[in-house]
């Protein structure tokens, strides 16, 4: 298979440069530009290279810098903003925040008939991000394209295959960025386009059917997209052997517990097991309401449920998790601050031990998880489920945690999703929730006063959940959800909806 190493100086954009390449069916990885050397690229075989932007200027005496040898391995080199110009100046070119200004944003370029542009017109618009820029071209090279600022906003070394962009063709606002990506994999790098889902279910089915034959296998199945399918198709390989454990904590949504159950279980023929442990879960929950508190005590109650119950099972040898590509590099790159302590099922509870762990979907994007859920015939209202937190409910539950809000919380929460669920948008917002406070207020219902909660509605429009919008949700369909939650469910006067974007607010309330 052919692949290409998009080597990430810091930038913001590395999932979403490797993430366009293998839209175009060919396969990239990540690698954090001090974690290969040029060895281990000339012996991986890559057939292109791709610099990531960063936020760095060349000349800091910290900034993120590579070996210059990796221009001369003869493997074409496609260098992006920080990329474009550590590439000039590794090369010899000369680098400088020249006083033209910084540019940002939507920008007009010009360029130049070359391979890298190949069907793309001479203006277009492109999206730039700079300070510093390429002032004078490194020997072999020659300037394609600029812009009203930037007079070298592209450059290349056609013979060694190295091209400079300062602007970013990965993000949608380029207009030919993908046109771009696409002639660097194609035409320069000659890559063929046999990254297919089709194959990577095959490949993987076999290969875990001769890695795991006669082995137990045993995954922790939450019902989320990532658990789902890495359990649809392990079962394909391994059938029978395969047992999912699914702890239904009490503090899933309406029917949710059902529809896995149902899903990948009785339709699909997964073995899967429902722990019904709410009562473990909602006792040991009782009086908390400090939010930390609340998802340590689910994180620790979760691994001992799951504890519990693959004891029941006998001997497992191995343990399959739902870690995607996204999860992979994350841990690659070091900690950041910790915000809020993310509690996912499927981690490996310490005290166990097992002959080894299995991750099927670690190369692949959240994207790709879905069409392979799609091919192995897991159901739309599965596989494109919008985001759940692993701790539920409990996050959404101001204060403390009663089977009462939570009663009214689920009603309310199905009210919302099934009326944006009926609403064709332009854009769906990625996700849409209630949330149940602890206030409560007086409200008027017929002749009588009425006394109940207030619950919040939310809505964010984002790419990656680092950061979010709150969506302008259309006025008629919040009036449709709050009368109805209103008349529909008693114990709740009163509906509002959160205005607030991430940051500085998150994107749950706990
Ligand atoms: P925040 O609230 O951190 O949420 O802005 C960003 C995204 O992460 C989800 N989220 C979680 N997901 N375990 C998860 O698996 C968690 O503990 C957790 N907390 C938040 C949240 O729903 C949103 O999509």
């Amino acid at each position: 298979m052919d692949k290409i190493l998009v080597l990430d100086f810091g930038g913001q954009y590395d999932q979403l440069i490797a993430r366009r390449v293998r839209a175009e069916s060919v396969y990239a990885e990540i690698k954090p530009y001090n974690k290969i050397t040029c060895e281990e690229i000339k012996k991986e075989g890559y057939k292109g290279i791709i610099f990531t932007g960063g936020p760095n200027s060349v000349y800091d005496e910290s900034s993120p810098h590579f070996d210059k040898e990796i221009l001369s391995l003869g493997i074409p080199v496609l260098g992006i903003c920080y990329g474009h110009q550590l590439m000039a100046y590794m090369a010899g070119g000369i680098v400088s925040d020249a006083g033209h200004g910084s540019e940002y944003g939507k920008t007009e370029i010009t360029v130049k008939q070359n391979a890298l542009f190949k069907n793309v017109p001479e203006k277009s618009i492109c999206w730039m991000s700079h300070t510093d820029q390429v002032t004078t071209l490194p020997q072999g090279f020659t300037a394609i394209a600029y812009t009203g600022k930037c007079a070298v906003a592209s450059i290349c070394d056609e013979k060694r295959g190295l091209y400079g962009v300062q602007f970013h063709p990965e993000v949608t606002h380029t207009e030919y960025g993908k046109q771009i990506l696409k002639n660097f994999v194609f035409d320069v790098c000659k890559c063929k386009a046999d990254w297919l889902m089709d194959d990577f279910i095959e490949t993987s089915v076999e290969k875990y059917k001769k890695e795991l034959s006669g082995k137990k296998v045993l995954l922790a199945l939450s019902g989320g997209v990532d658990s789902s399918v890495a359990a649809v198709l392990l079962h394909r390989a391994v059938g029978s052997a395969l047992s999912c454990v699914f702890v239904d904590h009490g503090l899933l949504r309406k029917d949710e517990g059902d529809l896995v159950e149902n899903t990948i279980g009785k339709k699909l023929g997964v073995n899967v097991i429902r722990v019904d442990a709410k009562e473990r879960f909602l006792g040991k929950l009782a009086g908390v309401t400090e939010p930390e508190k609340k998802r340590k005590i689910i994180g620790n109650e979760f691994i001992r449920v799951f504890e519990d119950e693959s004891k029941k099972l006998g001997k497992i040898d191995v343990l399959a998790q739902g870690t995607i590509y996204p999860d992979v590099i994350e841990s690659g790159k070091g900690d950041s601050a910790v915000i809020k302590s993310h509690h996912n099922v499927g981690g490996l509870p310490e005290s166990m031990s097992f002959e080894k762990i299995v991750e099927p979907l670690r190369e692949l994007f959240k994207d790709e998880v879905r069409e392979v859920g799609v091919k192995l015939g897991i159901p739309d209202e599965l596989v494109y489920r919008q985001p759940f937190p692993g701790p539920g409910l409990a996050v959404r539950v101001i204060g403390e945690i009663t089977e009462e809000k939570l009663s009214l919380l689920r009603d309310a929460d199905a009210i919302l999703r099934e009326e944006i669920g009926k609403e064709a948008f332009a854009k769906r917002p990625n996700q849409y929730f209630a949330v149940i406070t602890n206030t409560r207020s007086v409200g008027v219902m017929g002749d009588d006063r009425t006394y109940g909660y207030t619950v919040v509605l939310r809505a964010v429009t984002t790419d990656d959940f680092m950061t979010a919008e709150w969506t302008r949700l259309p006025y008629e369909i919040l009036e449709k959800v709050s009368s109805r939650i209103t008349n529909e469910i008693k114990g709740i006067t009163r509906v509002v909806y959160d205005i607030t974007s991430k940051p500085p607010a998150t994107v749950e309330w706990e």
